[in-house]
């Protein structure tokens, strides 16, 4: 049995990944730990215990996070899930209540309960796994594997021209997460936009497949009618279940590449840029893995799979 963790900013397709997780049968999540990023902490907590209620498998525990970046004040973004980051459709409120206890300590003890084993997949900002590993830093030989949906990859940003929103909203997190020697692998914007992403007709078919896919299709009406006001397309480009969907069949990445990142956070106009040096031009040890490609038909395949 894979133990996993998983790392979240809970709205709408953060969601999608939980409940994907919950549902994979090889997998255990042992915890789910919650940061604030696209909602405020109490609404990313409340969108998180749904998530595991509608996974409709079991609960494993909840816990609160770091509700704000280290520096600069939260940027949200319930303009593209919904004020309450599930498409403002009146779900009700979860029946169960978070764990005692932070987030941080949280990571850490999942980490030391199964050393080499522990499988880390983070869907939002990185303040939890940066506090992690300042405050336990003997936590980056003991994880197995850290799987990061952050970045614009080599692709364009989604919050500035060059940032992606999850390292955006803390760029001095993230750069404490590459710093760390953790075994990280990137799975970026880019890979989610192309042959990942989930066309009207995906969606409808997907939708009358179960009740949690129709769930998990109806929560992210806000995603879908932002995607089409922003970018002109009626679709999804899942970038939490397209990470999970990596983590969970790491050979879904059909190319990545080992190098030296950095993500800026002293200039304004490029704050939050994951800067990937392919070509080892600053002659830097490369510090992660960062997703090239991945197999967007086996991708949707999985998304099937669990959900359907
Ligand atoms: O940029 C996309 C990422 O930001 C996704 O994780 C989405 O949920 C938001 O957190
Ligand atoms: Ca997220």
């Amino acid at each position: 049995m894979r133990h996993l963790l998983i790392d979240t900013d809970t709205a709408s397709d953060d969601v999608v990944a939980i409940i994907m997780a919950l549902r994979e049968p090889t997998v255990q999540v042992e915890a789910i730990t919650v940061v604030a990023g696209n909602l405020p902490l109490d609404y990313a907590v409340r969108n998180a215990l749904i998530a595991v209620e509608e996974a409709r498998t079991y609960a494993p525990p909840v816990y609160r996070g770091v509700e704000r970046p280290f520096l600069r004040p939260l940027l949200t973004a319930e303009s593209v899930h919904g004020q309450d980051g599930l498409g403002d459709m009146n779900h009700p409120p979860p029946r169960l209540q978070a764990a005692p206890g932070h987030a941080v300590d949280a990571l850490i003890d999942a980490a030391r309960r199964f050393p080499h084993q522990l499988e880390i997949v983070t869907l939002g900002p990185l303040m939890n796994l940066a506090l992690a590993c300042l405050k336990a830093p003997e936590i980056v030989s003991l994880v197995q594997r850290v799987t990061v949906m952050g970045g614009a990859g080599f692709g364009r940003g989604n919050v500035t021209p060059t940032a992606e929103f999850n390292l955006y909203v803390d760029a001095e997190a993230a750069q404490i997460v590459l710093n760390s020697g953790l075994p990280l692998t990137f799975v970026g914007w880019d890979m989610c936009t192309e042959e990942a992403f989930l066309s009207a007709d995906e969606l409808d078919e997907l939708a009358s497949s179960s009740d949690v896919a129709a769930f998990c299709v109806r929560c992210n009406a806000t995603l879908r009618a932002f995607n089409q006001r922003m970018w002109g397309k009626d679709g999804i480009d899942f970038a939490d279940p397209v990470a999970m969907a990596v983590a969970l069949d790491p050979s879904i990445m059909t190319d990545s590449v080992r190098a030296y990142g950095k993500v800026e956070h002293q200039s304004e106009l490029t704050y939050g840029q994951l800067v990937i040096d392919t070509y080892h031009l600053l002659k830097c040890a490369p510090n992660a893995t960062f997703a090239r490609a991945v197999d967007g038909a086996r991708f949707k395949a999985l998304l099937r799979r669990l959900i359907a």
